[in-house]
């Protein structure tokens, strides 16, 4: 695997796992179910968890079967519930038919019909709320305004929206028909919606003017004229929502708005049935390559998992103000913002802006003023408001919340702790939930009425995950804290199907370095005494910055077609907040740059990658030198570069090197 070295913790910055296994060797700290708690949870005891955990291990297939039957009502019943016949290209439920948005809405109508779906509130401060019927006859109304553009059943919509009632919408739209929808985050930039929507060779984009993100207004619909007037030439349709009033242009022909693309048409639409395994979605997301790959998804397995999760680890019930901050752009927010709470009949709140605007008391003041019961949120949003003092949070009424999580990247026990005290008051329990865009549900938490949570470690994998740490040889590790590659032993309902259009990256990538016997997740983990798991970190090249997920192969392609630049390398640097940050290593052309130079090319190629990317992929430092450090089989030798970063001492052998000068050129020395 890309990044391994010798010392099995792949790719994983020295520092930051010594640090991690201090931190796991001093960490004593346990927290049990609260009592009240446990009580009424949906697994009540660690004896619960773990009959559950053994039915699933004796019949991993009648197990899921069973859950298939509770949480989806099918059109068409299923017949056969696994077929690895095709392995690693496994299927589940054949021969069923459902309808995802009709999980989602029509089935909550006979007894939630007036519950609140989206309990919504714009950065400005606006604030709807959103019945199960209105979400109903929204989605309908829209789905319709899709077919009338000749949208149909696996047709690819990619939605480019503000985090608004209506790009829930949106979604479960594309569901109602059996459109796949790609969602793009609306902080990236034109070029990467570009080349998701060519990849996906998409027939419709939905936008919007803009949304409100930090007092400001990101301008979606012109990024979205920027991508089109580059290429896409799959797009015949662009729906735009109006959201921030900005001017914008309308191709005619092509663009519509949204109000007047639905306005007259029916509030009622037939779903259209689709097969268990129909691809509900792509995600698109970073991997080791400079392209970003199409994680697809199914559209049964996919729902009975997080259906199944909501109780499992977030305990969901109808009283719940469930709030996932993520956006609708990762998959977190698919899962948990939407078809998850939805397929439970939940309340999720969505909130459209930034944690700090207008002040730093805002997911405070939301959670006191919406009485949030759940709360749902990233280590590097917890370690920024951390950062702000308690005595914000101390301003608000936050005794609503029953349950706090986190997600997304490796919390340290010191944001944990803050999380709990302050937060949680110390009645919450906190489920540190593992999973990825992959694995599309939550696959590695603490069920919280039933076990003991550590700070800074996801526990126990959840019934029916088989989750496992190797070595090199694929042998499972069973010595406490040693490191190894986190894999997963058995196939899942509610993991990818393909990387889309590219079925050699998919065996490639998870499946062929284990001779296809499990599925390799890219992560380092250690186990303690009692087989809780601690993760380390990536063990490839992405990246975790505030916990978006971002490839180094990608930054450094996007850098080295700058007309400037003739080599570049992209680490990361461990960050107390961010939990890391670019770090690039470039070499431009021409002769070394005098500091003026360099400080005038540093702000260009920020701007640069911002433009190609996302400004969430701009290097927060770039160093310039001559030539960069390659093995003699060309390689990039990251540790090197890793540990000039950090300023700490070199430990990778530099005898090979031709030219010893260059390693104190990186460091900034000369
Ligand atoms: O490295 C792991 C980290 O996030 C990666 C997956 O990123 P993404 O596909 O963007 O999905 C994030 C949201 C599910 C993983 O490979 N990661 C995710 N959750 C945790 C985590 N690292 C440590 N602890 C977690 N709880």
């Amino acid at each position: 695997m890309a990044g391994s070295d010798a010392t099995g913790h792949a790719g994983t910055p020295q520092s930051a796992t010594t640090e991690n296994i201090d931190s796991i060797l001093t960490e004593d700290r346990r927290f049990p179910p609260p009592a009240d708690f446990s009580a009424a949870a949906h697994i009540r005891s660690l004896d619960d968890y773990r009959a559950m955990q053994q039915t699933a291990r004796r019949d991993p297939v009648a197990f899921w079967s069973g859950l298939a039957r509770s949480e989806i009502q099918w059109h068409r019943p299923f017949n056969i519930a696994f077929d690895d016949s095709r392995a690693p290209y496994y299927s589940w439920f054949g021969g069923g038919q459902l309808n995802v948005s009709y999980n989602c809405l029509d089935r909550h109508l006979a007894d939630r019909a007036d519950k609140t779906a989206i309990l919504f509130e714009g950065e400005p401060g606006d604030v709807r709320r959103i019945s199960y019927s209105e979400l109903h006859r929204e989605v309908c109304r829209f789905a319709n305004a899709l077919k009338a553009r000749g949208i149909g059943l696996g047709d690819r919509v990619v939605i480019y929206m503000p985090m608004v009632p209506e790009a829930v919408v949106a979604m479960l739209a594309c569901a109602r028909i059996g459109a796949i929808h790609s969602v793009v985050f609306g902080g990236f930039s034109s070029g990467s919606l570009r080349n998701r929507i060519e990849d996906a060779s998409a027939r419709a984009v939905i936008t919007a003017d803009g949304g409100h993100r930090d007092g400001r207004i990101v301008e979606l619909k012109a990024a979205c004229d920027l991508a089109l007037s580059q290429g896409c030439g799959s797009v015949e349709t662009v729906f735009v929502l109006r959201r921030a009033g900005n001017p914008v242009q309308m191709k005619g022909g092509r663009d519509i708005w949204w109000h007047e693309a639905a306005a007259g048409l029916s509030a009622d639409c037939e779903p259209v049935w689709v097969d268990s395994e129909h691809p509900l979605f792509l995600l698109y997301t970073s991997g080791s390559t400079g392209t970003p790959k199409g994680i697809q998804h199914s559209s049964a397995g996919y729902l009975v998992v997080v259906a199944a999760t909501m109780k499992w680890v977030f305990d969901i019930r109808d009283s719940d103000i469930f709030w996932c901050t993520a956006d609708i752009g990762w998959i977190t927010g698919h899962s948990y913002v939407v078809y998850g709470p939805l397929a439970c009949g939940a309340t999720v709140l969505m909130y459209e802006g930034a944690p700090a605007v207008p002040d730093a008391g805002r997911f405070w003041s939301i959670c006191e003023r919406h009485g949030v019961t759940i709360f749902y949120t990233a280590p590097t949003a917890i370690r920024s408001l951390m950062k702000m003092g308690d005595s914000i949070p101390a301003r608000y009424d936050l005794s609503s919340l029953r349950l706090l999580g986190t997600v997304g990247e490796p919390i340290n026990p010191e944001a944990w702790m803050w999380f709990r005290h302050v937060i949680g008051h110390e009645r919450c329990p906190i489920v540190d939930t593992w999973w990825q865009t992959e694995t599309g549900a939550i696959m590695i938490a603490p069920v919280p009425g039933a076990v003991t949570t550590k700070p800074g470690s996801c526990t126990l994998p959840l019934p029916g995950i088989e989750a496992d740490i190797v070595d090199a040889e694929g042998r499972s590790i069973t010595d406490p804290y040693q490191g190894g590659q986190l894999v997963i032993r058995r196939p899942w309902p509610s993991m990818l199907r393909a990387v889309w259009g590219n079925d050699k990256r998919y065996r490639e990538t998870y499946w062929e370095p284990s001779g296809a016997h499990y599925y390799i997740a890219g992560d380092t983990a250690h186990r303690d005494r009692e087989g809780y798991f601690w993760i380390l970190g990536r063990s490839d090249d992405v990246l975790k910055v505030s916990g978006h997920r971002l490839g180094t192969m990608e930054i450094e392609s996007a850098l080295a077609a700058h007309p400037r630049v003739a080599e570049a390398a992209v680490i990361g640097k461990p960050d107390e907040t961010k939990g890391e940050t670019i770090f690039a290593f470039v070499v431009p052309k021409g002769a070394r740059p005098t500091a003026e130079y360099a400080a005038e090319l540093t702000r260009d190629l920020r701007a640069w990658v911002a433009t190609q990317i996302g400004p969430i992929a701009k290097p927060e430092t770039i160093r310039y030198a001559d030539s960069l450090p390659k093995t003699r089989s060309g390689k990039i030798m990251r540790r090197l570069l890793r540990d000039i970063a950090q300023g700490v001492p070199i430990t990778q052998d530099t005898s090979t090197l031709e030219n010893e000068e260059i390693v104190k050129q990186l460091q900034g020395q000369v």
